[in-house]
């Protein structure tokens, strides 16, 4: 039996595509071999790459103008190929630090460019910066942001004005959980192994006037002009990753798209929250606008049974319930794949847990 995981990632998969992936794992398609077995270039996985774009574009409703790009190296390689190919060294670019994984893009930002930090929440992150707390420094090459930190459970339900500066977003943890105007950034990237698939991929969305400076140095295979040119086959994809990723997208589709998902996740976060605020024994220090759908972070007032929590839980069959080893506590991962019975069933657990040690 398959449990409730919720893992921040790699994280769970919908069970129907794992099933798909089992009865076609040793002969796909008629192909006697597997998806992982055959070449790339060859014309059963360039129909498996092709309609995985076009998936992910109905999805998003990405505008011709943007470029798909499948490539590897994770969400954290961007953080450095963000800035290597799309500002000058002497460059200035603007971030918004809202935790651990914008602070990451601006310490890797720091080695190629001159960043300023346009917003920074501070300690204990836990709120998004309100348009008067941004001061941009008003000739950045782009602004980056972390629309959900996936480690802190906080989540901007808004996208920050930049004034027309071209806007460059880390989606990693909440890419395809609910609508969004792809107009509205220059640059979108996301690593997949929470919404999209399986790791080894990260999806990049960029507007195609922005191609072509790459700074000189640049490798060429994370340089997007070069890779968009080549359809993400300049050499060997992650094959596997993207063909799991085409699985998932049309499991999107078939449940009625990404507008579908959000009204799932908005009901699946509301629960969780609900049942954290509703005790004394739960506690969810996030400011309420800026609480993350993906990730739901909270700790138990008697941090000594954290262990046992976890301990229980596991035997239960909810599992990965760990918070961040940098944040302590608890945290539960509501990724797309996510019923909202293993909602329901965590917050049984919940109180009952808090039951057993009122
Ligand atoms: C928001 C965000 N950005 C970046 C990363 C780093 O991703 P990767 O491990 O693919 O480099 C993560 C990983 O969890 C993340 O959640």
């Amino acid at each position: 039996m398959r449990a409730y995981n919720f893992a921040a990632g790699p994280a769970a998969l919908p069970t129907e595509v794992m099933e798909r992936i089992r009865d076609e794992w040793l002969d796909w398609q008629g192909n006697g071999a597997s998806v992982i077995e055959v070449s790339h270039r060859g014309k059963p996985f360039l129909r498996v790459a092709e309609q995985a774009e076009q998936d992910l574009r109905d999805l998003l409703s990405i505008p011709a103008d943007y470029a798909v790009l499948f490539m590897q190296g994770g969400a954290s390689a961007q953080f450095a190929l963000v800035p290597m190919n799309l500002a000058a060294p002497d460059a200035t670019v603007d971030y918004l630090n809202t935790g651990h994984w914008s602070a990451k893009a601006i310490a890797e930002a720091r080695r190629y460019c001159r960043v300023h930090v346009a917003a920074d929440v501070g300690a204990p992150y836990a709120r998004v910066p309100a348009p008067s707390d941004i001061a941009y420094s008003g000739r950045a090459e782009y602004v980056h942001y972390t629309p959900n930190e996936t480690i802190g459970g906080v989540e901007f339900a808004d996208v920050p004005e930049t004034g027309g500066v071209p806007l460059v977003a880390d989606m990693s943890s909440n890419i395809l959980s609910r609508p969004i105007d792809v107009s509205q950034y220059a640059l979108i990237y996301a690593g997949a192994q929470k919404n999209i698939g399986p790791a080894g991929l990260v999806v990049v969305i960029v507007r195609r006037d922005l191609l072509g400076r790459a700074r000189a140095g640049t490798p060429t295979v994370f340089d997007y002009r070069a890779v968009a040119a080549e359809h993400s086959m300049l050499n060997t994809p992650p094959t596997f990753a993207w063909y799991a990723a085409g699985l998932v997208f049309q499991w999107l589709k078939a449940r009625g798209g990404v507008a579908a998902i959000e009204r799932q996740n908005r009901a699946k976060a509301q629960a969780l929250y609900a049942a954290i605020d509703a005790s004394p024994f739960y506690h969810n220090r996030v400011a309420p606008e800026a609480r993350s759908r993906m990730n739901v972070v909270f700790q138990l007032a008697r941090p000594e049974l954290d262990e046992e929590f976890l301990r229980r839980a596991d035997a239960a069959g909810l599992k990965s319930l760990k918070g961040h080893r940098v944040a302590g506590g608890m945290r539960a991962s509501l990724y797309n794949s996510m019923p909202a019975e293993g909602v329901a069933a965590l917050v049984d657990f919940m109180r009952e847990f808090e039951r057993a040690h009122a």
